[in-house]
């Protein structure tokens, strides 16, 4: 999701009216074929046992490792048809209401470039590869296909009450960087952990952040950083109850956070359902990897 206002004032040269672009998968060239495989073989080394359920089994669905970066024209057709979303090209961030429109029509917007072949680890627009390993798997989930229709109407809503920045929260802290109680212990369901190789082992596992219980008010209230490992991650029961939740009307939710302080992001209340009380070492030791 957009984290700056505007970049462009209108769609550049060669974008439509809803700032899409052509995929144009035949111009990708083998070395960006060879990124995406080289991406997907090494994360398929970490995600079983670390991802959830519903991400593994949409990631099968989807078939997504026949070689090289999804053709759109291939992949949209089965994920229409297990959800009705599809996955369109934009020239890069776009602005909110530009996306919350898509999401709310149940297209995703992702980037059509891939990463350059020794920035594997880390970049800082989305690229091809978190966009759609990343986000689409989970959108196979009727459940979450739900949720995320719902954001984008949420979204067009909290614009106009002037609360995108406690929505942008839930966003991150959930379809970015969401963890899941599973029966055999905590697993990933964020988009920004299961596309990342250091992340998805170091949110399960590192000593260092909070994991808590998911409780949408305190979520709202808690800022988060966008350069580095998060040092809190929230962990929802089930998809299901992450849908109960954010269907209820935030109208009376945004009364209350109108004058709400913001939640430092280490900060563990006594209202927490602490699952982890981190040492936050590796921020104290200034982070980035
Ligand atoms: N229920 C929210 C509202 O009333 C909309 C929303 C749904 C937001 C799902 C996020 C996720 O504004
Ligand atoms: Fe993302």
């Amino acid at each position: 999701m957009s984290d700056f206002e505007h970049v462009f004032e209108a769609p550049p040269e060669g974008a439509a009216a809803d700032w899409t672009i052509p995929q144009n998968w035949a111009a990708y060239t083998d070395v960006e074929h060879e990124t995406w495989n080289t991406l997907y073989a090494r994360q398929m080394k970490i995600l079983p046992g670390r991802a959830c359920d519903a991400y593994m089994r949409g990631l099968d669905a989807l078939d997504l490792n026949t070689g090289g970066i999804p053709d759109f024209e291939v992949m949209n057709p089965k994920l229409q048809a297990l959800t009705g979303w599809t996955v369109v090209c934009v020239p890069g961030l776009v602005p909110e209401d530009v996306f919350f429109d898509h999401l709310a029509h149940r297209r995703f917007v992702s980037g059509q470039f891939i990463r350059k072949p020794d920035q594997l680890d880390y970049l800082q627009e989305p690229d091809i590869f978190h966009d759609v390993f990343g986000h689409v798997p989970m959108l196979t989930d009727p459940d979450f296909a739900a949720y995320m229709e719902a954001y984008g109407k949420g979204g067009q809503r909290a614009a106009s009450l002037g609360m995108l920045d406690k929505l942008a929260r839930l966003y991150w802290y959930t379809v970015e960087f969401g963890l899941m109680k599973e029966a055999d212990g905590l697993r990933i369901y964020g988009a920004g952990i299961v596309s990342s190789a250091t992340e998805s082992v170091f949110s399960l596992e590192d000593a260092s952040p909070n994991r808590l219980g998911f409780d949408l008010e305190r979520v709202m209230k808690t800022l988060y950083r966008i350069d580095d490992f998060q040092q809190v991650y929230f962990v929802i029961d089930s998809i299901e109850e992450l849908k109960a939740v954010t269907l209820q009307d935030f109208g009376p939710l945004y009364e209350r956070l109108k004058g709400a302080e913001d939640l430092p992001i280490d900060t563990i209340l006594p209202s927490d359902k602490v699952f982890t009380r981190g040492t936050q070492a590796y921020a104290a030791k200034g982070g980035r990897f």
